[in-house]
């Protein structure tokens, strides 16, 4: 990161193609909205007070997506071209040093591309460099048109192009690095005389060739970190991609990922070796995953710590919950909101928890609803065991000790505390506190009457 460096994303535009009521750059790819893995990537060469992000369409919830960042905004009210644009970024930019422009629907594009891009920016001492790819297909482009001393003379828009310079393959990124002092000074320079009648920034080449100054262009070397998006089916290919990279570098970590094409895995996720991933699992947010557990088949966790040797039997959905070392869950388990699971733990099929804590060895091993409450170690709760924690009004919570058995389709009425090393008799319905030791037995009593289904036959 260079402290001469600064960066203006340009995010203003509509994105009609998209058919949506969200403007394009909130879009979400590889978990997060695109304009945001664009401040991701300007945030490792700029600090966050010279990276702008111009806003226009829907300005106020693309500005709340990128100042958490720390980065500015600065506003173009009418989307009147790329030249535009990057002029509205003018009062919040750096006058000073090397200004790269980026695009807020570019998502892909890398650090290390970047990085390439200003160190020959900078070693060339150009007035500015744009970065080029050479395409097979170079579609509706700007065409890069290049002097006899290699340097970029023009960029010719599509629309505007001769048939001749349709046939260049090399192509306008969109992103360049400029020197800022002489973008600024011969910005107002661009007119809106083109075919579309809008401010071009292409048109910055010339402008700055006629100055005497030097335009480079670098090749990039992957131009699928190009990759803009103004469909649903682009959207969907550069999710696929950014999933594909961070499971191909969760793979080179030492992470079994068993079908890596069908798993969605967030950027910000971690794994530790020796975990193994199973089909079709989404692992979002901010979840660590130690080594050695396994995430079955179908599982969603999301925002969830885990600790080595988990296992996670298929179908699991976990939410913002904490589970210790070897615990087991599993399969068709649900965890929400705030869960503290213990080491060893086994939560089996079934079960949901949340905003409950079970300590170490504890065991809820089928069908039970565990909410506002707290565990104690080695503690077994019976099949279809429900914690009332709601009176219609409000929540209450239950508190259970250690080693409590309670025995299966037990209610336990919160609120109520089942003191440590207490038993509940199977089919309960608890209202009192049961204390340390003892047994609880809150049910109808059964009486058998003899010979009654003779007597009803006959
Ligand atoms: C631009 C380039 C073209 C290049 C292509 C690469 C110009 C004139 N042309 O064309 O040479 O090959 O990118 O993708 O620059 N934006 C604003 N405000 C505006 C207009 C655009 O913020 O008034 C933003 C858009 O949101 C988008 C980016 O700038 O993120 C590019 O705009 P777009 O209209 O897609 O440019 P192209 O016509 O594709
Ligand atoms: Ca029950």
């Amino acid at each position: 990161m260079s402290s001469s460096l600064s960066v203006v994303i340009l995010a203003a535009g509509f994105g009609t193609r998209m058919k949506s009521h969200t403007t394009k750059v909130l879009h979400r790819a590889g978990g997060f909205p695109l304009v945001e893995h664009v401040v991701r990537t300007a945030l490792t060469i700029a600090p966050a007070d010279r990276v702008v992000t111009v806003v226009g369409h829907q300005a106020d919830r693309v500005a709340a997506a990128v100042t958490p960042y720390g980065v500015k905004t600065a506003l173009q009210d009418v989307p009147r071209g790329t030249g535009h644009a990057l002029r509205c970024a003018r009062e919040a930019a750096p006058a000073d040093g090397h200004l790269v422009v980026l695009y807020g629907d570019v998502p892909l594009l890398s650090e290390a591309t970047l990085a390439r891009l200003i160190m020959q920016h900078t070693a060339n001492n150009a007035a500015a460099t744009v970065l080029t790819a050479v395409l097979d297909d170079p579609a509706a482009y700007g065409r890069i048109i290049r002097g006899a001393d290699g340097g970029v003379e023009a960029i010719v828009e599509f629309k505007a192009a001769s048939e001749a310079q349709r046939a260049v393959k090399e192509i306008n990124s969109g992103i360049y690095c400029f020197n800022a002092p002489l973008l600024w000074q011969h910005i107002d320079s661009i007119t809106t005389n083109n075919p579309a009648g809008e401010f071009y920034l292409t048109d910055m080449v010339e402008i700055l060739r006629a100055h005497g100054h030097r335009v480079d262009g670098q090749i990039m070397a992957d131009s699928s970190e190009l990759l803009g998006i103004n469909t649903k089916v682009e959207l969907a290919e550069v999710d696929r991609l950014f999933r594909l990279r961070k499971a191909t570098q969760l793979m080179l970590d030492g992470v079994t990922i068993e079908r890596p094409e069908t798993v969605s895995i967030d950027l910000d996720v971690t794994i530790a070796a020796d975990t193994i991933i199973e089909p079709n699992t989404r692992i979002l947010g901010n979840t660590t995953i130690g080594a050695n557990a396994r995430i079955g088949t179908g599982s969603v966790v999301t925002n969830s710590t885990i600790a080595d040797g988990v296992q996670i039997e298929p179908y699991c959905v976990i939410a913002d919950t904490e589970i210790g070392e070897a615990a087991h869950v599993g399969p068709f388990a649900r965890l929400r909101m705030n869960n503290r699971v213990g080491a060893n733990v086994h939560i089996g099929n079934f079960v949901e928890l949340k905003k409950t804590t079970m300590g170490d060895g504890a065991k809820a091993n089928h069908l039970a609803y565990l909410g506002d409450s707290t565990i104690g170690a080695k503690t077994n709760i019976g099949a279809g065991t429900i914690t009332c924690n709601y009176d219609g009004k409000l929540k209450h919570p239950t508190t259970i000790g250690a080693g409590v058995f309670v025995g299966s389709n037990s209610t336990l009425v919160a609120p109520v505390t089942l003191e440590e090393g207490s038993y509940i008799a199977a089919g309960s319905v608890i209202t009192d506190q049961v204390p340390s030791g003892a047994l609880a037995i809150a049910r109808g009593r059964q009486s058998n009457k003899d010979g009654w289904v003779a007597k009803k036959k006959s």
